[in-house]
């Protein structure tokens, strides 16, 4: 075979924080090589994960752990989810693995033999959590003007790299291949961004902390994580050992796919490198859009802020199946740009195209095979003008979604797909079977009918097969295909594949409907259970601290303790810890929920007088916003013993 196709995404930071904005590039880019395989390619698609920098230094410092046995279990984490959105790579790199250690080192002892890189000293801002250097003028109000997070001043000795020599070498390379960087609206952005003021020498290696790659000619340095990274796309094709067969093979890339804000690395700092390498640059670069949650990008550092639990992949998929993400991931966002994820858009994905369009469409039709034929397929005959119209849609399919795979808009290949089983859907009702099947003189037309939906049911589930991976299975099985052995797309060019007097077995159940407002409210105790679990690990983080550490008297002066009369009080719906009261401090009546359901009746706490923190953050706890702590006591066996005042005292009274 010699159509080769390399495709990559970016390689992940191991930052256990995995959620569904992460598994986009991953399942875009498996989509895109399950299809180029299926048509003919000599795929190559590569993962991996980008383990060094000062963060996960940190990290693992923090947890007290080896750094490598902190990296590994988090990777074996993410290997995971991958497995379980059945992502089809072939080779999954570890910036961590010896050989490619060994090939950056070689990568920059060349450059440096070549004048490529010097020494001087580094004096500038560094954000950490991006592993990225700015310069004064770069930072927006003094922040990482990519994350927005503090950037701190670093000063050090340091190897540059003379990215100033390339900024008209890359400008004229966009010019050349103006499909370098798709969408074309990235190519302005780093055009007037970064280009056009003029690329600076760009700090390739570090002294201040130690998990890296060692500079095998100055060993107190190491390499800067990017180049570390960036490197990833050639060592993991053998570049810079001895056996380069795989990068002979495979090199430059066809496609470099990641999200928006780590095109810059890739479309000037990488092109910059390769170039002084001396190397090929990769064909393609794809900056798509982020899945969004709340308007605010889903990353590691605003998962904080996500109310949602179940954006956590796995979760997920365990409960709603490999199929239903993938297909919510590949359908929803607008290819190119951002995309917002709610659990209500994710639910109605499922209902509206795989519930009620594919899993009808396949049900109603074998469930009518196996009731009017016996689970036998009937023959085509005489064909009318409804029917011709079908198959044409049928055999033209794979041209359309082809021609949506090349300009690399995965939406409008599920969307070509869809249209044609809304087709068949329509179809169905234009002819209506239940109504030929009374009548003996139209049995023909009642097997042509189920046989042409067969077929256009067939081409689908094989058009399916790069993006779902579980159902076309299933659904070609049900027409006694065997599933596995159809690697490409020549059945799907031509109608009539399918053999008249094959058995057809029922087909039911594919994507079980599901009952959006429960399912919202089962997601909304879900929800509320994590964060109740969350409440208390910190509460007992807290109490630990306070063992161990002693607090100032004006750390003390910032809690703000009142006397509550308590006015009400109630059992939390399904909750057997947790009471709802209604509280009077002076002027003012709050809601307050409080664990204390075991020990205490709702009874018993009316009418009492406790102390309450008034100045603590609010806090949702099912569903219900609780504004304030009531204080407790608490043994050893958790009993606990509410404080309050030794004598009578007026609600709202202060407590010093
Ligand atoms: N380690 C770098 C990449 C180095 S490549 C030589 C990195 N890693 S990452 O873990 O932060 O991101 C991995 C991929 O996930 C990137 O494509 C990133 O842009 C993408 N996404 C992270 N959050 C995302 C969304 N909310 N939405 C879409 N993609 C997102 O960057």
């Amino acid at each position: 075979m010699d159509k080769t196709f390399y495709i990559t995404t970016p390689i992940y930071y191991p930052s256990g924080n995995w959620h569904l904005g992460h598994c986009y590039t991953t399942v875009i880019c498996d989509a895109i090589a399950r299809f180029k395989r299926m048509n003919g390619f000599d795929v190559f698609f590569l993962t991996g994960t980008d383990e060094h920098g000062q963060k996960i230094e940190k990290r693992a410092q923090e947890t007290g752990k080896d750094i490598k046995l902190f990296v590994d279990e988090l990777v074996d984490g993410l290997k995971e989810i991958w497995k379980t959105l059945d992502i089809s790579y072939n080779k999954f790199i570890r910036t961590t693995d010896e050989e490619h250690i060994k090939s950056v080192q070689k990568i920059f002892k060349t450059l440096y033999d070549k004048g490529e890189i010097y020494k001087s000293e580094y004096s500038g801002w560094y954000c950490t959590p991006c592993e990225a250097f700015w310069t004064e003028t770069q930072l927006k109000d003094g922040k990482c003007p990519d994350c927005g997070r503090e950037v701190t001043k670093e000063k050090e000795e340091s190897y540059f790299f003379r990215l100033s020599n390339y900024t008209d070498k890359i400008l004229k390379f966009y010019e050349d291949n103006p499909d370098f960087l798709l969408p074309k609206a990235r190519v302005n952005e780093m055009v007037n961004n970064f280009l056009k003021p003029g690329l600076t020498d760009l700090c390739v290696s570090r002294t201040s902390f130690k998990w890296g790659i060692p500079v095998t000619f100055d060993e107190k340095h190491i390499v800067y994580v990017w180049i570390d990274a960036l490197s990833n796309y050639i060592t993991a094709l053998g570049y810079g050992t001895e056996d380069t067969t795989l990068f002979d093979k495979y090199w430059p890339a066809d496609l470099h796919m990641m999200a928006k804000e780590i095109v810059r690395f890739h479309t000037i700092i990488w092109p910059a490198l390769l170039m002084a390498l001396d190397l090929p640059l990769p064909k393609q670069v794809y900056g798509h859009g982020w899945l969004l949650i709340g308007g605010d990008k889903l990353s590691k550092s605003k998962t904080s802020n996500i109310k949602t639990e179940l954006v956590e992949p796995k979760a997920l998929v365990n409960r709603y199946g490999t199929d239903a993400i993938r297909y919510f991931l590949l359908r929803e966002i607008p290819f190119g740009n951002d995309g917002v994820y709610t659990n209500e858009s994710l639910l109605t994905r499922i209902n509206s195209d795989l519930a009620n369009d594919l899993g009808n469409l396949v049900s109603r039709t074998t469930a009518m095979i196996c009731q009017y034929f016996g689970g036998v397929l009937p023959q085509q005959s005489d064909l009318d003008e409804t029917d011709k119209d079908i198959i044409n849609m049928a055999e033209g399919l794979f041209n359309r979604v082809e021609k949506a795979i090349d300009s690399l808009n995965i939406p409008e290949a599920l969307i070509e797909i869809f249209k044609t089983i809304q087709r068949a859907n329509k179809y169905i009702d234009e002819t209506s079977p239940w109504v030929l099947a009374k009548d003996e003189s139209k049995k023909a037309k009642l097997g042509t009918v189920l046989y042409n939906l067969s077929e256009t049911i067939r081409i689908c589930a094989v058009m399916l097969k790069p993006f779902l991976t579980k159902a076309p299975i299933k659904i070609l099985e049900s027409f006694n295909i065997d599933a596995e052995k159809i690697n490409d797309f020549e059945s799907v060019k031509k109608f009539g594949y399918l053999k008249a007097g094959i058995i057809v077995e029922k087909c039911s159940n594919l994507f079980p409907r599901i009952d959006i407002k429960k399912e919202l409210l089962e997601i909304e105790k879900i929800t509320a259970k994590k964060e109740e679990k969350k409440a208390e690990i910190k509460m007992e983080e807290i109490k630990e601290e306070k063992k161990i550490s002693q607090i100032s008297i004006e750390d003390f002066a910032k809690v703000q303790l009142k006397v509550a009369l308590i006015l009400d009080c109630e059992k939390v719906l399904k909750s057997d810890k947790l009471l709802k009261l209604t509280v009077k401090i002076g002027e003012e009546t709050r809601t307050i929920v409080s664990g204390i359901a075991k020990q205490y009746t709702p009874e018993e706490m009316k009418g009492k007088k406790v102390v309450v923190i008034t100045n603590l953050k609010p806090v949702k706890l099912r569903g219900i916003e609780s504004e304030g702590m009531i204080l407790c006591a608490e043994n050893s066996e958790g009993k606990l013993a509410l404080i309050t005042p030794e004598t009578e005292i007026e609600d709202g009274s202060e407590i010093f």
